[in-house]
Order: structure tokens, then sequence, then C-alpha cells
């Protein structure tokens, strides 16, 4: 069991490995090797991955795949993906291709508002701080300038700054809420640097505020940041075609257009579904957006929240109409072409010149295209064959490697699971059954 350590971070990386390997294995060598395994030969790009995080020992690979085909407003990407899930990329390359002979997609983003809260608690009479709010609400707006000014200029900012009194669900609690347009950023610092020293002029004025009423200690400022839930930074991705050609694509399969209708009927009033069936659309959400340096985490969050509005539900839609299948997806995006690591990590440059180095507002358009994507493939597996075939036969190679194939039991593996079921055990019995 490891035990207490005191100033780790200061250690050296070898260092740090050392204490690890000592403390944390029995095999002291292996881990160690499979550690500086993975390290880059290239000592100047090794620094800077160490250096985007704290106790940084090594670098933890995810595959970098292309999904290409991708028609999205008329214009054809190939779409650069990080994700360890085998199926993932393929579904996508797959529905990407069906629905560039179907138009492709279309997709609009229909606002991209960002959102930042200062939360703090008021211990007098609401009258008294409306009184001054008014007054010092252009003082908060004018501290912020220096840390606004270069976004400004991009045509970004500030876009507005509300009070909010949420006393009746929190005894003496009180927000300001503050909106933000951080163009082609995520924004994240921007928004945290500015509702810090919005905080800060808010607990500062009332030294300034010519009214004896009001004194710093009726001001308890709790904390400030930005909000992942963005319900105003929203994108629409859609396909559509005729049912027929639609249903041509799954011949065996009876109504296979109503059977995806029906999928996302159950999903909307089923919230077991409905977390597994948005899971699928962010499969391909967030291999996107890691392959182009987005946080993945804020994405996943504010979509489950923007799919729990009302009641937990499908992200997607679709339906029939006038002999039309209509398929989309909407949903919250903060994500960002600037800052982060988007200049600095250099795979993720490389994606974002695969994009042909889109705004933001064309990489939303392009992830919730392959969440769209994405959604269709799962669905068009589960109304059909089962997702097990494709799936398994995916993570073929990675049973094979799990008993280290080598690369002639893997060719004579593929010719014979062409037609078989592959399971862990199937496969396990093959691989006995050829050595
Ligand atoms: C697996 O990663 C994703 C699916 O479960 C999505 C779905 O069920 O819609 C296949």
């Amino acid at each position: 069991m490891p035990q207490e350590i005191k100033g780790f971070s200061k250690l050296s990386k070898e260092e740090k490995i050392e204490w690890l390997t000592k403390t944390c294995f029995q095999n002291r060598n292996s881990a160690k090797k499979i550690l500086t395994q993975y390290w880059n030969s290239d000592s100047t790009l090794q620094k800077l991955h160490d250096e985007f995080s704290e106790n940084t020992i090594s670098n933890y690979y995810l595959p970098f795949a292309v999904a290409p085909n991708f028609l999205i407003n008329d214009k054809v990407y190939t779409v650069p993906m990080a994700i360890e899930e085998s199926s993932v990329v393929a579904a996508a390359s797959n529905g990407a291709k069906f629905w560039m002979k179907n138009g492709g997609f279309k997709s609009e983003v229909i606002n991209n508002e960002k959102i930042g809260q200062v939360h703090f608690l008021f211990h007098r009479n609401k009258k008294i701080l409306l009184k001054y709010f008014d007054y010092v609400k252009p003082y908060l707006i004018e501290n912020t300038k220096e840390i606004t000014k270069k976004m400004e200029s991009r045509g970004g900012g500030i876009n507005g700054i509300e009070l909010i009194d949420k006393t009746t669900e929190l005894n003496s609690y009180y927000q300001i809420f503050v909106t933000f347009n951080t163009v082609d950023a995520m924004g994240a610092n921007f928004i945290n640097s500015c509702l810090e020293e919005i905080a800060k002029t808010f607990y500062k004025s009332v030294l300034n505020f010519e009214n004896d009423e009001l004194k710093q200690k009726d001001i308890e400022i709790i904390m400030s940041i930005l909000s992942n839930y963005v319900p105003k930074c929203l994108v629409k991705s859609s396909v559509s075609c005729s049912v027929s050609k639609l249903n041509k694509l799954e011949p065996e399969t009876k109504n296979f257009a109503k059977k995806i209708v029906k999928a996302i009927e159950i999903a909307n009033i089923d919230i077991h579904r409905a977390v597994t069936h948005n899971k699928g659309i962010m499969n391909g959400v967030d291999a996107v957006a890691i392959a182009t340096g987005n946080d993945f985490r804020a994405i996943e969050a504010g979509a489950h929240a923007y799919a729990s509005e009302g009641r937990y539900k499908s992200l997607s839609k679709a339906y029939i109409k006038n002999d039309i299948f209509y398929f989309e997806l909407k949903l919250p995006l903060a994500i960002g072409t600037v800052g982060g690591v988007t200049n600095l990590h250099p795979l993720v440059k490389l994606a974002l010149e695969i994009l042909d180095n889109p705004n933001s507002k064309e990489l939303m358009n392009i992830i919730a295209s392959v969440g769209l994507a994405q959604n269709f493939g799962a669905l068009r597996s589960l109304v059909t064959s089962g997702i097990q075939k494709g799936h398994m036969k995916m993570h073929l190679t990675n049973l094979l490697n799990k008993h280290n194939a080598s690369e002639k039991e893997k060719e004579i593996a593929l010719i014979y699971f062409k037609d078989k079921l592959v399971t862990s055990s199937n496969v396990e019995n093959f691989i006995k059954k050829i050595r």
C-alpha cells in the first residue's frame, strides 16, 4: 500500500518514478520499463507534454484516427477522432459515407453564449442590494477592461451582467450572472478571470458607495466560476432522405426507417435507454473534442444537463413526414479552436489543420454532425443485426492481441471469423486449437 509522501511534486520525473515503482509494484523494473517506453525520444516534445500537467511520469496513448467523407454544409471534411473504442470510427465513417450520397449534413450554430456566475450571500434588505447593484454595475464592466480588451478586439467580451435573487431557494443567496461571447476560444480562463475581477470590484466598491446602510460585511462572496451548463451555446445538425432510400440501406430489415424513429421514441420515455443512446452520440462528440484539444468533460456535463431539461431524453430526434426521414441532433457545445492546448499540442494543431483550420462555429457544426453520424451508426446496428456483430468484429484484433497472437495467427483468425460469432471464449478456443 502506498504511504504518505511529502513534497512529491518537487521531485524530478525520475525520482517520482523511482518512488512509485518502489511503492506500488512488485516488479519494479517492468513497471519502469512500461512507463519509460511511452516517453517520446524527442526530449523537447516530451518536455512540452510533461508540462501540460503536474506529476507527469509518462504519456497515455489513444488511437488518433480519421473518419473521411463527412459532407457538412457542402464542404467535405476528413474528421480526426481520438478514441479507444474499436467500432466508433468505423461507424462514423460508414454513416458519413451514406449521408454524403444523400445530401450530407446541414448544420447551424443557433447561438454561442457562455455563462459565468459570482455566487454570494447578502445578509441585508434586498432594496439596498438593488440600489448598490445599479451603482456598481458600470464599475464591474469597467474594471474587467484589462482582461476583455483583447477579446473585444476579436468581437467578443461580456454580453451582460445581471443580479439574480435565489433567496427563495437558499437563504441570503444571490448571483451575479454574467454572459460572454468568447468568439473562437472556449474561454474558460477568460471567463474565470473576468468573474474573479467582478467579484473583487463588487466587494471593494462598497467602500465608495455613499450609503451608510451598506457595509462590506453584508456581502459574503462564496465563489466565482464559469458554468458548464450552456443551453444558449447550441448547434443543430440534421440529415434527411426519402424513406425508401433509407430502407434500401438495410433491405433485410422491414421498416428500417420506422424502427429508427421508434428507437428514439423509446429513448424519450425511458431513462435507461436514453443515457445509453446519448452515450453513443458522445462517442463521436468526445472523440473529435479530444482530437481537437477541447475539454470533453465540460461538453459531457453540459450535454447531459441539456438532455435532462424537463426529463432526461434523447439528444437526437427522428421523424417521418411525407415519406421523408428526418434525423437531427441539437446539443450545447462550448468549444474553441484557439487557446488552451490548441496552439500547443502538435497533434491538436495537426487535427485542426486536417479540418482546414475551422473557427469555433465550424467546429461546432463538425462535432454535432459526427455525433449524429455516430447515433445513426449505433441505431442502424441496434435495430438490424445487433450491436455485437460489428462491435466484436472490430474488437477481434484486441482479443487476439490479448493472446499475443502472431501476424500469421491473426491472418488465419480474420478469415475464420468472417462468418462466425466473435466472442472472447470463441477467440480463446480458436487460438488454443490452432496452436
Ligand atoms: C456503445 O459505445 C454505444 C451504444 O451503446 C450506443 C447505443 O446504444 O445507442 C451502441
